[in-house]
Parts: C-alpha cells; structure tokens; sequence
C-alpha cells in the first residue's frame, strides 16, 4: 500500500513553517484550483510562494489538492478507499499513529524523517491516531485525469446506511484502478452523490451494476 519515494533535505524548515501557522484546524488547504477537485490544475497559495511548503509542492510538479491534515489523539476514520492516490510528508507524529492496510492486516507507522510516501489508495484502509498528541500530514492528491465530453453522468441515490461510507468501501477502489489501467479516461467529482466518467459502455456498465449491488439507485445518462 505504500511505497516509500525520495528525501528531501529540508523537512526541519517545513515542520517549522507548519508549527508557525495557526494549528486552529482539521485541515488547511495550501493550494486551489478553478477547475475540479479532483483532475483541475492547482496553484500553490501565493502567501505559501517561496517558501519551503511552497517550494516542496512545486518541486513535485503536476500535482492535485494539497492538504495539512491533523488526527487527533484517539481520532480515526471508517475503512475506505479513494479514488485518487495520495503522497504523504510526516510532519509531526507519535509512536501510536498508523497508517492500516485493511486488504493486508498491515499496521504502517511513517516516521518524521523527510522521506515522501507514495499510497495506494486503491487498498482499504484507515488513518488513526492511538497515542496522545496529534499527527499531522502534508497529502497530496494525484490529479486524475480530467472528464470530457462524450461521457456518462452518474447520479447515486437512496441508501438507507452511512451511504459514503459504502459508496467509499470497494467502489472507489474499482474506479482507481480502473484510472490507472486507463479503463477510465477522465473523470469529475461533482458532488458526493454525483460523478462524470468517461469510459466504454461496458465499464459503464460494470460500475453502475456495482453501485446498484450496493443496494443504491443509480441513474446515468449520457454526456453530449
Ligand atoms: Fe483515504
């Protein structure tokens, strides 16, 4: 599930930028994009131009959303899978924070020591933090590939459960791998409920059947 990348020398002045901004927040997004969440280019935070976090995010190119997230202590997430990868940078941690391969049964604990972390996201898994002071990330999404038209629009409704949480657990997956094996040629968040894709009429089909077996009523139609 994870791949560990290059160092990079410079992680002390990054941790001391991050302990220098306002720790008010869950999560702090350090560049933007006019476009998609998910496939839109993105441009660093011209307050974060010419700095350490700035200069890492350039220097990693053709880059999706980039996050600082905090778990704190005792917090965690539901299993899941995403559809687009993800680079980690530790930024602070304690012993009892782990990354979970679910697939695997495999508990991994990145240390800070500069090194960035490629993740499949495509595996289950889980973020948590058991020790007692929080963790903090820098994540990196890969852009994905964006949608346009022809294509299919995919409407995902009803769902009597925690209904992201099993649209997240298995369908996500399958969509990643199916980018990554060009299965699927572009594709765009537009809500939660909601996603344009270009693919054949076959991997349409194998999607929405795969959403619908999730006891979820799916809608698509056609993009012109
Ligand atoms: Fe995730």
């Amino acid at each position: 599930m994870l791949t560990k990348l290059h160092k990079i020398d410079y992680i002390d002045s990054i941790i001391a930028q991050v302990n220098a901004m306002d720790f008010d927040f869950k999560r702090k997004t350090l560049n933007y994009t006019d476009g998609n969440i998910l496939s839109g280019d993105y441009k660093i935070l011209p307050e974060l131009e010419n700095t350490p976090i700035g200069n890492f995010l350039t220097e990693l190119g053709d880059i999706g959303e980039a996050r600082l997230l905090v778990l704190e202590s005792g917090e965690t997430y539901t299993a899941h899978t995403d559809p687009d990868d993800r680079l980690h940078l530790v930024i602070s941690t304690n012993p009892d924070c782990y990354l979970i391969d679910l697939d695997k049964l495999h508990m991994y604990h990145l240390p800070v020591d500069g090194h960035i972390w490629n993740m499949d996201t495509g595996v289950r898994h889980v973020a948590c933090n058991f020790g007692g002071k929080p963790r903090v990330h820098l994540n990196v999404r890969h852009k994905l590939p964006k949608f346009n038209k022809p294509g299919w629009d995919i409407k995902v409704s009803g769902g009597n459960f925690d209904w992201k949480q099993e649209l997240y657990d298995g369908i996500m997956s399958h969509i990643n791998y199916s980018i990554k094996n060009k299965v699927i040629t572009g594709f765009e968040k537009v809500n939660e409920r909601q996603v344009y894709v270009n693919c054949s009429m076959e991997e349409y089909m194998n999607l929405t059947t795969m959403i619908a077996k999730k006891g979820f009523v799916v809608t698509g139609n056609p993009l012109i």
